[in-house]
C-alpha cells in the first residue's frame, strides 16, 4: 500500500527509524516500543496504552517475521491488515509505525544465529523446535533497530516474554523490558491474532482453556502433586473437545525450569493445545 495513505507517521528503514528516534533523543524525550507481527487486536492495544505511561514517545513495529515459522505452519496465511492496524495504532496515540520489509531485516548473506538454553528449553521448543532462534534475533535486531528506553512483551506468551528478558541481559542490550498482563474476551479467552481461525464450536471450546488452569492453579496452591495436576489437566483438556494437547506444564516463573512438589519459588502453569489446524496457548500465576 501506499504509506503516504497511513494515518501515523510510518518508517519503513532502519535509517528512517534512527532519524525520526534521534530527533526525539534530542528533543529530550524518552522512547517505548512495542514489537508485534500485526492483526492487531486489543491485546497489542494494551501493550501500546502501557507504553505510553512508560514514555513519553511510542514505536510500533509490524513484521511477520518469516525466520520464527516452519515451513508448515501459517507464514503465508498469517493475516496482513496493515491498514486497519495504522488505524488502530494511530486511535491508541503510537508516534511511528515501524514496517521493515524481509529483505531488509535478512538482506543476502545474512549469517547470524542465536541459539538460546535456560527458558527456551523445552516447552513451545518442544513442539516449534525452530522458534525460539527466529524469535531471539528478530528480536535482538528490533531493539538494536529502535533503541528504546523500554521495550513491552504480553504475558500472553510468556516463555517468549521469558526469552526475551533473558536475551536482553545476556547481550547487554539496554533497553527495559517489561511484561503487560494477557488480555482477554468476556469468557476468559486470551487474545489472540490467530482467534480468527476458529469456527464457533471451536471458540466454545477454546474459552474453556483458562477456567482449566485458573483450576489447577489452585489445585496447586492446595498442596496437590504437579505432575497428578498436569496430567489431569491434560486430559479434561481433550474431554473438553481439544484435538490435542502439547503440554500442562508447572514450571518456576522466572526461569522456566521444573519444580519439585513444595517449593517455596513462584510458579507459573502454562498449556499449548490444538482445537482443528488452530493451536492456542495459555498461561497463568499459580
Ligand atoms: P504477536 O503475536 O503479534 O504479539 C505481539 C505482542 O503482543 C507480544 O508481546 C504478545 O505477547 C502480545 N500479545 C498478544 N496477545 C496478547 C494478549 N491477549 N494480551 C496481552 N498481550 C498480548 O509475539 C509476537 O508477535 C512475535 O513473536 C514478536 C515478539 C513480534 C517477534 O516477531
Amino acid at each position: 500500500m501506499d504509506s503516504a495513505a497511513l494515518p501515523l507517521p510510518h518508517a519503513a528503514r532502519p535509517a528512517d527509524l534512527r532519524r525520526v528516534v534521534a530527533g526525539w533523543r534530542a528533543a529530550g524525550e524518552t522512547v517505548a516500543f512495542v514489537p508485534t507481527m500485526g492483526a492487531l487486536h486489543d491485546g497489542h492495544l494494551r501493550l501500546v496504552e502501557q507504553a505510553r505511561l512508560e514514555a513519553s514517545r511510542v514505536v510500533t513495529s509490524v513484521f511477520v517475521n518469516p525466520t520464527q515459522f516452519a515451513a508448515h505452519e501459517d507464514l503465508d496465511t498469517y493475516p496482513r491488515t496493515l491498514e486497519r492496524d495504522a488505524e488502530l495504532l494511530a486511535g491508541a496515540g503510537c508516534d511511528l509505525l515501524y514496517t521493515p520489509t524481509a529483505s531488509t531485516m535478512y538482506p543476502e548473506g545474512f549469517a547470524t544465529r542465536i541459539a538460546m538454553d535456560g527458558p527456551a528449553l523445552g516447552l513451545e521448543t518442544d513442539h516449534r523446535p525452530h522458534f525460539f532462534a527466529g524469535v531471539a534475533i528478530v528480536v535482538a535486531k528490533l531493539l538494536n533497530q529502535v533503541q528504546a528506553d523500554v521495550a513491552l512483551f504480553g504475558e500472553k506468551d510468556y516463555q517468549q516474554l521469558r526469552v526475551i528478558a533473558r536475551l536482553a541481559a545476556d547481550l547487554d542490550i539496554p533497553t527495559r523490558i517489561i511484561g503487560v498482563p494477557t488480555e482477554r474476551d468476556g469468557h476468559g479467552l486470551a487474545l489472540s491474532s490467530r482467534n480468527t481461525y476458529l469456527s464457533e464450536i471451536e471458540l466454545d471450546i477454546a474459552r474453556r482453556l483458562n477456567g482449566r488452569l485458573a483450576a489447577a492453579a489452585a489445585r496447586i496452591r492446595a498442596g496437590d502433586s504437579i505432575d497428578v495436576v498436569e496430567r489431569e489437566t491434560a486430559a479434561a483438556l481433550l474431554s473438553d473437545g481439544f484435538a490435542s494437547v502439547d503440554y500442562v506444564a508447572v514450571r518456576d516463573a522466572e526461569c522456566l525450569a521444573t519444580v519439585d512438589d513444595g517449593t517455596e519459588a513462584p510458579l507459573r502453569i502454562l498449556a499449548a493445545a490444538w482445537l482443528g489446524r488452530t493451536r492456542l496457548i495459555d498461561n497463568m500465576a499459580v
